[in-house]
């Protein structure tokens, strides 16, 4: 677990917010939690922690303005990010950049996406920007956020195989590779189970919808992995982010074959 980063973040209208949020905790590996919780925690130990919530009025969550207004003075860094109905952000940011500038703290970035929103014109015609922040979205939020901490950024040991065998269906492959004087075992080669930081607790195996993994001497073996469609659903349950997804348009061409032919 990552304990340099926090994220304190607000999505008290549909949620929207705490999508781009969740997608950011997941690829630093770091906490998430609303302004409640973050009470109780002692946030000096965190290095930077990033504000966010939906945009109202023209500014963040008066919930989440009101939280940093009592906080105390430190240099500590922050970012910030939200999410808006109106076709642009304009100027949203600044009174909460402001507050924490107030604060002390340096903003080292920011980040912002639509967010569905049904107030005002938008009740009409059933809510404005339907379906955001979408999975493009998310995606962004995590590329905003592993440009800015690329300490944290995920290092996929699969990539650093020198050779990698070909595929044989059915059969899931084993590597191993020596990382800092450490041996790594790796099993498959289009969902890549790091078998060393793999804790078997059997999340992969309850959440992907077609039955990858299997646990094999209480690791998560992809046995099945050929049958990927590259959800993402185990990524985001593996508490220790063990597993890495290799599928190419040629697999997936593959995957959609095998399934049809069921
Ligand atoms: C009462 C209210 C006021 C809002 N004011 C604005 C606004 O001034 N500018 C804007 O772009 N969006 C505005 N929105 C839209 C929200 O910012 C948007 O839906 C956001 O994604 C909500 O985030 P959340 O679901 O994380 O709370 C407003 C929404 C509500 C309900
Ligand atoms: S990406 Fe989806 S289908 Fe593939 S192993 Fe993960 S959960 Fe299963
Ligand atoms: S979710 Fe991650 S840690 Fe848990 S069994 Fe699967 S690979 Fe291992």
């Amino acid at each position: 677990m990552n304990e340099d980063v926090l994220i304190i973040c607000e999505s008290v209208y549909n949620g929207n917010t705490l999508k781009l949020a969740t997608a950011m905790a997941g690829e630093l590996n770091c906490l998430l939690v609303n302004t409640k919780e973050a009470e109780n925690l002692d946030l000096r130990k965190y290095k930077t922690i990033g504000f966010g919530s939906g945009i109202f009025f023209a500014r963040h969550t008066p919930i989440l303005m009101e939280f940093i207004s009592k906080l105390e003075f430190s240099e500590q860094p922050a970012f910030v990010f939200s999410t808006h109905g109106s076709p642009i952000l304009g100027k949203y940011h600044k009174p909460l950049k402001t507050l924490l500038t107030k604060k002390g703290r340096t903003i080292i970035g920011e980040f912002s996406t639509k967010g569905y929103d049904c107030t005002g014109p938008f009740t009409i015609v059933g809510g404005g920007n339907k379906g955001k922040p979408n999975e493009s979205d998310q995606r962004k939020a995590a590329r905003f956020i592993s440009k800015l901490f690329p300490k944290y950024k995920r290092i996929d040991d699969y990539l650093s195989l020198t050779h990698i065998e070909s595929l044989r269906d059915g059969v899931t492959n084993v590597y191993k590779i020596k990382k800092d004087a450490n041996e790594i075992i790796l099993k498959g080669d289009i969902v890549t189970v790091n078998q060393n930081k793999c804790i078997g607790c059997g999340k992969c195996l309850k959440n992907c919808p077609l039955g990858i993994f299997e646990l094999r001497y209480e690791k998560s073996a992809p046995i099945r992995e050929l049958d990927c469609v590259q959800c993402r659903l185990c990524q985001s349950y593996c508490p220790t982010r063990a597993i890495y997804l290799h599928g190419t348009w040629k697999d997936s061409i593959r995957v959609a074959k095998r399934h049809s032919k069921r």
